[in-house]
């Protein structure tokens, strides 16, 4: 039976460049996004260029129903998942109460829901069929709180942990389970002026993440500065932590909203 790996926020980004590095492996892919029209075309490049079966579905992740309907499709159809890699992300930046209430809503159910249930639908499948891989995207954000991200790091907090916690549960039946733990990276869609110029390509953050894949690695921390960044919570109290934390997004606020 044909392999798949699955990737959620494949048509920009991080999640493309893990779909093109993944490609250039040889693997068969399902691309998962909201827009059709952005997934078609980079189904059929990467088809084109490496030779792999593509499949794409449209899904909004924060729809609940629609969200079902994809997982139910999963469940009763005949393809066989056997990498798993939760990219989809969405996020809000500024302050809490000057956001609108629906886009915290879709952040925290494309975020946290949307993930989890994809990990349960698609684990279950993995465990009838005697193993796979899932990647979970989580992100330096999530190693502490995260004034002017609120939402966004305690979302991503809860990948970190979650991941983590899936990983031991599931150590026996052959799923392993990582998790990507990202600082900034150069994204055309969701660019931070003031942080771009200094940050990693998500074509560098892939390479290394599917290097980290093959090693089984726990928790994937690209970059030096972010292996210290990540462990220096561990060293600070809480309150200098999160004052600090809140400097440095505040700092990088989109202007206007700092
Ligand atoms: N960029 C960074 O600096 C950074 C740092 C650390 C961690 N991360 C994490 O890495 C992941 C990718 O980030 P990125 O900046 O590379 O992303 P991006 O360029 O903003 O792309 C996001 C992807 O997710 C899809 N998506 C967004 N909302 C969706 C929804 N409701 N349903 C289905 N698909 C949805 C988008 O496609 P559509 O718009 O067509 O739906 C797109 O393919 C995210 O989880 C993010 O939190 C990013």
């Amino acid at each position: 039976m044909t392999r798949y790996a699955l990737i959620t926020g494949a048509s920009s980004g991080l999640g493309l460049a893990l779909a093109e590095a993944l490609a250039r492996r040889g693997r068969n892919l399902i691309l998962v996004a909201r827009q059709r029209e952005t997934l078609e075309p980079v189904a059929i490049e990467l088809t084109q260029r490496f030779g792999v079966e593509v499949l794409f579905r449209a899904c909004d992740l924060s729809q609940p129903l629609r969200l079902s309907g994809f997982v139910l499709e999963l469940e009763e159809g005949e393809r066989r998942i056997d990498l798993l890699v939760n990219c989809a992300g969405q996020r809000t930046y500024g302050p809490f109460l000057a956001h609108e209430w629906a886009d915290e809503q879709d952040l925290l159910e494309v975020n946290i829901l949307a993930l989890s249930r994809l990990c349960h639908a698609i684990g279950n499948l993995m465990a009838i069929q005697g193993g796979g891989q899932i990647l979970n995207i989580a992100g330096l954000a999530g190693v502490a709180p995260g004034p002017w991200m609120a939402a966004y790091a305690a979302s991503k907090a809860y990948v970190l942990s979650f991941s983590e916690a899936l990983r031991e549960e599931l150590r026996r039946t052959g799923i392993k389970v990582s998790v990507l733990c990202p600082g900034p990276v150069r994204s055309s869609k969701r660019p931070i002026p003031r942080l771009d110029a200094s940050s990693p390509s998500p074509e560098e953050i892939a390479l290394y993440t599917v290097r980290a894949l093959d090693k089984n690695r726990a928790l994937i921390l690209p970059g030096r500065r972010n292996r210290w960044l990540a462990f220096a919570p561990r060293l600070l109290p809480r309150w200098l932590t999160r004052k600090l934390a809140g400097r440095i997004h505040r700092r990088y606020c989109p202007a206007g909203l700092e």
